[in-house]
């Protein structure tokens, strides 16, 4: 039998239609695939490089747990030129990607029943964590109407004696929301008042910021708060690195110092080929960034038009990552050619697969009539899968 903590995990509704799609691929059906949450690019040649040189030049034994001194100053530099963020080598921890390290940052301050006040529709994983933990989710529900984000008069409302955390994560998965420095600003005055709560800031998006917006970052917002808040990041969504699982970390030492002892015990340093990678891609050139932005904010608007065509979906435009979260609301309730009432956003998942399109429901991020689209995917899908959703929205009644 499970362990108690395990057990209360419910299964994810978004895993019937990743076993749905699954099953229609090997059976030949073409999907237009867009569940998928990581960049179509190819990991750039000189990150390749480096990790080949890395098991060339023998280094593939272990590192220390918290990686590399070598990755650590680079993230150092990272964090300097990119955030004006300071830290010791003490300061930074790495790990085998960003999840075990917002994990495991989150078991090491979370107690049973602490309250994680994070906003809905949120990134299923983020709750997921806070439930390994004993932790409770105290969800602030957002939509289009406030841009996806918390503002000070609703974390104040959301606070209570048993809050431990506020997670944010800008730009949002599966919002695209990205906090303006002066909206941190406000939510900070708010945790002065509060010296107990911490905050994690998960910035893996941080590079896929659209239409001249400045990406910005607690801890440089609000240095006064340094103390309490980890800011996470990683190479992953950036760099085109997902299957090298490097995260990183940077944030006092007492929290930097529990990831450290939980790591110790539990998964060791990350891979020593991969962690050369990562120095490769935060040390090296940063210019294609840009173009990879550019060609992210063109398939959004791509999308954007195409849904914009669509009855029944209101589409806010996101301000970063590579999501778009239509609302589906004006669907709930209309009839499929087969006879069926679409009663959710998971109905209308499972209809749009039937008509060759994978996207995830809204009840996997804890807010409906929603679905997620991924815009990591070309321009031909883009059009092929808007035809396909069109035809099939038309076919409703
Ligand atoms: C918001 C957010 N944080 C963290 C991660 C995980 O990143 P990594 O690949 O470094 O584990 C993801 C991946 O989907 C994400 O969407």
């Amino acid at each position: 039998m499970l362990a108690t903590a395990i057990a209360a995990i419910p299964a994810s509704p978004i895993v019937a239609i990743f076993d749905r799609a699954t099953a229609l691929r090997a059976a030949g059906r073409d999907l237009v695939d867009f569940s998928v949450g990581e960049p179509d690019f190819d990991t750039p040649d000189h990150i390749c490089r480096a990790g080949a040189e890395a098991i060339a030049n023998g280094s593939t034994r272990y590192t220390p747990t918290d990686g590399t001194a070598t990755l650590k100053d680079a993230v150092r530099g990272k964090f300097a030129r990119d955030n004006g963020l300071e830290f010791s080598r003490a300061e930074i921890v790495v790990g085998a990607g960003a999840k075990p390290l917002l994990a495991t940052a989150m078991q090491t301050v979370v107690n049973p029943g602490e309250e994680v006040i994070l906003t809905t529709p949120a990134w299923a994983s983020h709750v997921g964590m806070i439930q390994l933990c004993g932790g409770a989710a105290a969800f602030v529900p957002t939509g289009g109407d406030d841009g996806f984000k918390l503002d000070a008069a609703r974390l104040q409302a959301a606070i209570t004696p048993a809050t431990r955390m506020l997670l944010l994560c800008s730009p949002s998965n599966p919002t695209g929301a990205v906090y303006r420095a002066a909206e941190l600003a406000s939510l900070a005055e708010v945790l002065r008042g509060h010296p107990d709560i911490l905050v994690m800031s998960d910035d893996l998006y941080e590079h896929i910021v659209f239409d001249d917006r400045e990406f910005a970052t607690l801890a440089a917002v609000a240095p006064d708060l340094r103390e309490r808040i980890l800011t996470v990041n990683g190479v992953s969504k950036a760099y085109a690195m997902t299957g090298w699982r490097i995260g990183y970390a940077g944030g006092p030492e007492w929290w930097t110092d529990g990831i450290r002892a939980v790591f110790s015990q539990t998964n060791g340093g990350p891979c020593s080929i991969s962690q050369a990678a990562a120095t490769a891609a935060l040390d090296g050139p940063q210019d294609f960034l840009a173009d990879w932005r550019e060609t992210y904010r063109r398939r959004r608007d791509l999308a954007l038009e195409g849904l914009a065509r669509i009855e029944g979906l209101e589409t806010a435009t996101p301000e970063g990552a590579f999501y778009l979260l239509p609302h589906c609301g004006g669907l709930i309730g209309r009839k499929t050619p087969g006879g069926r009432v679409i009663g959710s956003s998971t109905d209308l998942a499972g209809y749009y697969l039937d008509a060759g399109i994978v996207v995830v429901p809204g009840a996997g991020f804890f807010r409906d009539p929603y679905f997620r689209m991924s815009v990591a995917t070309s321009d031909d899908n883009i059009r092929e899968g808007i035809r396909r959703m069109e035809a099939a929205c038309a076919a409703l009644s």
